[in-house]
């Protein structure tokens, strides 16, 4: 894909507010769900489950970064507070596995923030003890963890690597000494080549870093030199996040002056510019936003078919049924989203009552399965296979998605897809935005024209 294919007429056309999809339906479309509602979903997944992933939600951060659209509590490092969430944790996974009624395999297990290391090292020993009692280890399993360099010790690392955590993801962002300064995050290039010595030391072997572009005064020059400082660094994966920009629903994002922000034209140009950079330098890229180097499992699993896509992003697991424990997260069980109080005091006062904490959820019906599942595959592969739909939902594709054609015949008539009778796929601009195709396939979508719940697609 060229730059020079994106006129200005192009980039206009599909910039518009549109969801990420990490699930289908959508947050927004979530309803009230009590504590005997979840109690059902997890009897019923209880009743025929054998292994599921676990995502556990540390809130927890030292200070708030103006760009920040993750669900978090700005607290003083003080280890009281996390002895007070961990006793509290505990307690939603005994009211968990009470209902689940058995103690499944866990495959993948993720500590996500916030900030996952605002625990001490002896802190996260004990949410390991506190999983362990829960749930058996594949031995197999993937044990990853969120970090942010500005927080991490010589001890976290050494408990990391004596607790089996596997996959270490790190939050970067951008080098750039103003572009940090006007996000209110300032972590210096020297800080996160010490850590990454640290860890590949103890022997560390897949390790991703996130960045984000489209954030103030970045521009294609400036974040070049990112781009190459990241390269120096070689992490296994990096993730290559589009800031959503979302002050209506993230008061904290006002600090940003929009003025300073690059338009959507820069933004993309940053974005290829990185991706060049990236593949030249060594990546492979994979799906919507994430790189890989062409030996590590992710580049692997995208390029056999096997990718999957989740709330922890990316994954390497059929993540059909995952749990998610902690003030605000998200599980996905026998076709049911459920989310947890995104209000600590909430979360804690459930608890208190010896309620499960759940606030909002949805149960999924048929059409909803199959429209996840089609807008899964070309999130994850950028190609939806007509006949393993009809293997799957019994369906003819063509017949179900009648009403979707038009779309699909305008996607054709953009070049964003090429389609015959058995598969659809994205061409290289398809792929920039794959969100838009994936829209006309979202059911809510196309009742709320115009909602403005969700980010830009540029
Ligand atoms: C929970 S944070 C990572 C761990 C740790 N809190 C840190 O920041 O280092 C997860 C990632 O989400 C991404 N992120 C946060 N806010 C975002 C936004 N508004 N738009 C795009 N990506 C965002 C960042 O890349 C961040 O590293
Ligand atoms: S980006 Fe990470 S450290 Fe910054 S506020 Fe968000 S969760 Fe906390």
């Amino acid at each position: 894909m060229s730059a020079a294919m994106l006129t200005p007429e192009v980039i206009g056309r599909y910039t518009k507010p549109g969801p990420r999809y990490t699930s289908y339906p959508t947050a927004p479309e979530w309803k009230l769900f009590s504590p005997q509602d979840y109690a059902q979903t997890l009897n019923r997944f209880g009743a025929s489950c054998e292994s599921l992933s676990l995502y556990i939600h540390i809130p927890f951060c030292v200070s708030m970064c103006s760009y920040c659209g993750c669900n978090v509590v700005i607290r003083k490092a003080n280890a009281r507070v996390g002895d007070v969430y961990l006793d509290y944790l505990e307690k939603e996974l005994t009211l968990v596995q009470h209902e689940i009624r058995r103690k499944p395999l866990l495959k993948q297990f993720h500590i996500g923030g916030g900030t996952p290391n605002y625990l001490q090292p002896d802190q996260l020993e004990r949410l390991m003890q506190m999983v362990s009692a829960h749930f058996d280890w594949d031995p197999e399993a993937e044990i990853a963890i969120e970090m942010d360099p500005r927080l991490a010790t010589d001890g976290h690392l050494d408990a990391l690597r004596t607790l089996g955590f596997n996959r270490i993801s790190m939050g970067i962002q951008d080098f750039d000494l103003k572009v940090q300064e006007a996000v209110n995050r300032v972590q210096p290039y020297d800080m996160v080549d010490n850590l990454m010595q640290g860890l590949r030391s103890r022997g560390f072997t897949s390790i991703n870093m996130d960045l984000i572009y489209g954030l103030p005064f970045q521009s294609q020059a400036s974040f070049e030199k990112t781009i190459d400082q990241v390269l120096a660094l070689s992490p296994d994966r990096i993730a290559l996040y589009s800031f959503a920009h979302i002050p209506w629903l993230k008061s904290h994002q006002r600090l940003i002056d929009p003025e300073t922000l690059p338009v959507a034209a820069e933004k993309l140009g940053i974005f290829l510019m990185a991706r060049e950079r990236l593949l030249a330098g060594g990546y492979d890229a994979i799906a919507m936003d994430h790189f890989a180097k062409s030996t590590d499992e992710m580049a692997k699993a995208y390029h056999s078919g096997t990718l999957y896509r989740n709330f922890m992003g990316y994954t390497l697991k059929p993540a059909d049924e995952y749990l998610g424990v902690g003030v605000t997260s998200i599980g996905f069980l026998a076709h049911t989203f459920a989310q947890n109080s995104k209000d600590l005091k909430g979360y804690y006062a459930a608890l208190d009552r010896g309620e499960l904490p759940v606030e909002r959820g949805l149960v999924l019906t048929e059409d909803d399965q199959r429209r996840q599942w089609v807008i899964s595959q070309l999130m994850c592969h950028f190609r939806v296979d007509k006949g393993e739909f009809l293997q799957r939902f019994g369906v003819n594709f063509e017949t179900y998605f009648e009403a979707e054609q038009d779309h699909l015949a305008q996607c054709v008539a953009e070049g964003l897809i090429t389609q015959d009778p058995t598969v659809i796929s994205a061409t290289a601009l398809g792929r920039l935005f794959v969100r838009n195709v994936a829209m006309g396939f979202d059911w809510y979508l196309r009742q709320a024209q115009g909602h403005k719940q969700f980010s830009s697609t540029i």
